[in-house]
């Protein structure tokens, strides 16, 4: 696959600024090279590095000028495990505000270096080539464009890449059902009631543990999750604790080969919001279930979703906006990946489930479980943020 980046070239005499990504946080982890934005779906290659600049470096940058296009590989010894990459380079021609980097950002140091220089810190070949001797001579007429609207994560391919460090880091229990981070659990707010000899689908089942709970507690299960190693997490999680569920990798739009009417309850804990046509996993849940049974799931509260950063918690997103890029970095497995996120409004998800037929017994936005000391949740589940705003949606729905 192949993704476009802008790059900052920042000039000062001879020496140009190049800053050095921490460990774990791609594209070109651990290396040095120019300032560098990911250009998201929904935004040009100019703005994706202003929004880089102002949040990585401080600098609100103004006249950006096209300097050239360049392709880079992030692997030169193994172009097999290798992605490339369109670089579209824009000379920032002035800035305003002070170059700095952020303790918490994407770099973990910054150096102004001559052309010589330069060729000792390791810099991509094809930059470095550019930097010595090219970057004085005409430029190419424009930058290469995204390719049909931008470089699209791709949602299996992030959850296989993320799947092993997630498991490790979040180490989510197996004998408790876990709505959400920092959210009231099953044994609290009691929507599923006895499962006992019930057939159970699990949609977005992620590592198994769901349906290792369920299972437990006597439900007959199937767990069905986008990511192939997700999936094979979940297998050797369930065997390990000697319980017997159906593990199948597939994408909850669709649920093949699960027969109309072969369900008692469908349970979806945190996963909805990475699916695109959630009308027709609803549509999908609405079929397999049989007359009278409940569907119950979690997503992220799309209030919660509007926010980032700190206190005081701007609204960066607008609350009707569906779709969010980002970056879930791993930075002590040194493992990343580019993820596409779906929200909903409160009233979307209402009317996507009146719409498939369902009827609505409870609607929960519940405040955070306090206490628990130091969480892996911290950081985009900071619960001093969600004593101010419900962070997790929860629905309960009947097929009648
Ligand atoms: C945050 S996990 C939720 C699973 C589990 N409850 C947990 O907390 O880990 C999200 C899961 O949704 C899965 N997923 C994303 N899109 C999906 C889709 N369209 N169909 C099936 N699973 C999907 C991902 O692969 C991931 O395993």
């Amino acid at each position: 696959m192949t993704e476009l980046l802008s790059l900052a070239l920042f000039e000062r005499g001879s020496r140009s600024l190049v800053v050095k990504r921490k460990d774990g946080h791609a594209p070109f982890a651990g290396a040095w090279l120019l300032p560098t934005a990911v250009v998201g779906s929904e935004e040009s290659a100019e703005e994706a590095l202003e929004r880089h600049t102002y949040r990585e470096l401080g600098v609100e940058a103004g006249g950006l000028e096209f300097a050239e296009t360049l392709y880079l590989e992030d692997n030169e010894d193994n172009i097999a495990l290798s992605t490339r990459y369109v670089a579209n380079i824009f000379r920032v021609l002035d800035h305003e505000g002070e170059l700095r980097f952020r303790a918490d950002g994407d770099y973990d140091d910054a150096r102004w270096l001559t052309g010589d220089e330069l060729a000792g810190v390791g810099l991509a070949p094809a930059l470095l080539e550019w930097l010595q001797t090219g970057r004085h001579q005409a430029p190419a007429v424009a930058p290469v464009p995204a390719p049909s609207g931008g470089a699209t994560p791709d949602n299996r391919r992030g959850w296989n890449a993320i799947s092993r460090a997630y498991q490790e880091q979040y180490e989510i229990p197996t004998d408790r059902l876990v709505y959400a981070p920092r959210c009231p659990d099953e044994s609290e707010l009691q929507l599923l009631g006895d499962v006992a000899g019930l057939r159970v689908i699990v949609v977005g089942c992620g590592g198994g543990q769901d349906c290792i709970v369920l299972a437990k507690q006597g439900a007959r299960v199937i767990g069905i999750d986008l990511s192939d190693k997700q999936i094979e997490y979940g297998r050797r999680l369930a065997e390990r604790e000697g319980v017997d569920v159906t593990l199948q990798q597939g994408n909850v739009e669709q649920l093949v080969g699960i027969e109309d009417e072969s369900q008692d309850l469908a349970v979806s804990l945190h996963a909805l919001n990475y699916v695109e046509r959630v009308d027709r996993a609803f549509a999908e849940a609405y079929r397999v279930l049989r007359g009278g049974s409940p569907f119950v799931f979690s997503v992220q509260h799309p209030f919660f979703a509007a926010t980032e950063g700190g206190a005081p918690y701007s609204v960066v997103h607008p609350y009707w906006s569906r779709k969010q890029d980002w970056q879930w970095d791993f930075p002590e497995k040194g493992v990343s990946a580019r993820l596409r996120s779906w929200y909903r409004t409160v009233g979307e998800w209402c009317s996507l489930l009146l719409d498939a037929g369902f009827r609505i017994e409870r609607l929960l936005e519940p405040p955070p479980v306090e206490g628990g000391g130091a969480s892996p949740w911290d950081g985009g589940y900071a619960i001093e943020k969600m004593r101010l705003i419900p962070a997790t949606l929860i629905v309960k729905a009947v097929k009648p």
